[in-house]
Parts: C-alpha cells; structure tokens; sequence
C-alpha cells in the first residue's frame, strides 16, 4: 500500500507540475484531493487493512502525500498568480515618458487664430479692443441703433431671447447679442471721443447649423468717432486692413447698402489676386441717432462703423468646405492644420 500511495503522490505532484494556468489548477484540485481522487480512494481503502500498526504507518503515509500534494497546489497557484499579475502588467503598462524629448505641441482654434490676427492688425492700424456681454438687453442690440420696436430690419436678426433681466434690462427683453454693434453703443456711453476700437467676440442667431451657417459664430466690430471723419476715412481703412490682412495683392471697394445704424451704408468687397471677388462686410457713417443714443453730439462728431464675420475668414483661409467641421473637436480635423 506505501508503494501505491508514493507512486499516486508522484503522479499528483508530476500533474501539478504540468499545469500551467490558474484555471488548470482549479480544475486540478478537487481531482487530486477529493475523494473519488487517487489519493482518496486509497484513504478509503484503509479500513480493510487488518494490523492497526499497517493502518498506522499508511495512514501516516496518505497525510504526508495529501499535505505534500496540497502544498504542491499551493505553490504552483501563487507562482502562477504572479506570472498572470506580471503579464497584467506589462500589459496594462503606460510609458509615461514615452513623448520625452519629443513634445506634441497643439495650436489655437482656427477661429481664435484668425481673432487675434484681426486684433493684431487692427491694434498695428492704431485701434483699441473694447468688448461687451454677450446677453444684451434689447436698447443695446437693436433700439440704439437706430431699430426702434417694429423696425422690419429687426425682422432680418433670428433672435434667441432670454427669460432673464440683466443689469438695466427688463426680463423677456433680453437677447443673446445678434451682433457685436451693441458694443459700438456701449463704448460711446462709457468713453469720450476720439474712439477708435474694434470688438471681436460670439454672436448668436436662431439658425440652423449647416455648411455655412451656425447658431453660434463670431464678428468683429468696428468705431471711429472723431472729428471731421468722412467716408474717405472709412474707405482708407477698409482699405489698408485689406492690404494689411490679406496681402498686398489684395484691394477693396465699397458696394451701396442699407443699415438701419449707418448712413449711408455699404458693403464691402475684397478683391483677391486672380480679380475674384468676395463680400466681406457692412459699413458706414455711424447714424446721427446712433451717436445721439451713445450720449455724443452728431454736430461735434462724426464717424464710420463696420463689421463682419470671423468664422468665414478661417474658413476662407483654410479652405474648409463645411463650417461644422470647425466646432466638431474632430483631432484629425484639428491636425490639419
Ligand atoms: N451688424 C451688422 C450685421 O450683423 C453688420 C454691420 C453692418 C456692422 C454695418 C456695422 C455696420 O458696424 O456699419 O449684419
């Protein structure tokens, strides 16, 4: 019988040995130690032994086989625990320094970009930037310049409305601003002439988004007020922010238009190198109600206005056929460029 229970704890301890995953070993266990095992079976042999000193010594012999195959289990399980949480790691791992020396350095927004050149160009041209809050009161975005209540040019903004009162607003005559000329107003009424800035920032309509349009899109605006300014002024500047925007191979011109806040108004045109044409903008001679609602005296003074869009001068430059593709956070989009 010890010669049968060595050779059952050597072919036990050889299964162990072979196993060679946490699984296997699971499978393994109660095969090895249960009682239909080989081991078990001989325990149960034990009472048809006739010497109690026979019973004794195999008796002894099957604990030292059984403890010796369950320490074999346990050993393997750990080992084969550790490999497994090793390969989860080398898995799993994350070289941190991978990008060392090597950084990826990001850009600003397409929109941004072309921001901050207009501000750079306009601040080279002698302008200060001025901005204003983007939930305007009615007063401000329309009956200020010159739009009084029913003005059917108010009919041409796709106003979002807001159920809130701001500061001097009153609720339900709230908007989100449909332009940056409220901030032309609020200058006047916080600065003295000579004014000469530029307002880029976020405007909203009630629009929606397709290649060309968004809900949600940006203008930069224009103010002079001094003395003696006159169209020539106006044209000049056009003129030179062209130039100095674009290229020199590039000229403007002014198309006759309406505005209810100018007078007279225009629109104007960029002339690119190949003699294509491009509408740019609105512009004009700032209205005497506009100036007498912005707290100056349209005898002392006079001035131009312009503004345009800054989403399609990104697009324009970059060539971008569908405006959504710039707010879609797409990286490969954003790499482009
Ligand atoms: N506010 C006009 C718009 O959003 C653009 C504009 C036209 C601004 C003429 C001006 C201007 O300052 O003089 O359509």
């Amino acid at each position: 019988m010890i010669d049968d229970i060595t050779a059952a704890k050597d072919a036990a301890l050889a299964e162990v040995e072979r196993a060679d995953s946490l699984d296997a070993i699971v499978a393994l266990e109660p095969r090895l130690l249960g009682k239909k095992g080989s081991l078990g079976s001989l325990k149960a042999q034990l009472g048809s032994l006739s010497s109690v000193d026979d019973k004794k010594v195999a008796g002894q012999a099957l604990n030292e086989a059984t403890q010796a195959v369950e320490s074999a289990l346990s050993a393997r399980r750990d080992s084969l625990g550790d490999a497994a949480l090793a390969a989860l790691v080398a898995h799993e791992r994350l070289d941190l320094t991978e990008s060392a020396g090597r950084p990826t350095r990001g850009h600003a927004h397409l929109v941004t970009q072309a921001w901050e050149r207009l501000e750079d160009v306009f601040i080279g041209l002698g302008f200060q930037v001025a901005e204003g809050p983007e939930v305007e009161t009615d007063w401000h975005n329309f009956e200020a310049l010159n739009m009084g209540e029913g003005h059917p040019a108010r009919g041409e903004f796709d106003t979002l409305f807001v159920d809130y009162a701001p500061p001097g607003g009153t609720a339900g005559r709230t908007v989100l601003r449909t332009h940056t000329s409220p901030v032309q107003i609020r200058t006047m009424l916080t600065a003295e002439p000579p004014i000469y800035i530029v307002a880029p920032g976020r405007v909203f309509r009630r629009d929606t988004p397709d290649a060309t349009h968004m809900p949600v899109f940006h203008q930069i605006e224009g103010l002079v007020v001094d003395r003696h300014i006159t169209l020539a002024d106006l044209a000049g500047t056009i003129e030179a922010f062209t130039k100095a925007f674009f290229g020199p191979g590039f000229t403007s011109r002014l198309r006759p238009s309406y505005f209810p806040f100018t007078e007279p108004s225009a629109e104007f045109d960029i002339q690119r190198p190949d003699g294509s044409w491009l509408e740019l903008g609105g512009c004009g001679m700032v209205h005497p109600n506009v100036l007498r609602a912005g707290g100056i005296d349209p005898d002392e003074w006079s001035g131009f206005a312009f503004g345009f869009g800054i989403d399609r001068m990104a697009v324009m430059r970059h060539q971008v056929a569908d405006l959504r593709d710039m707010y879609a956070d797409d990286l490969r989009f954003a790499e482009q460029f």
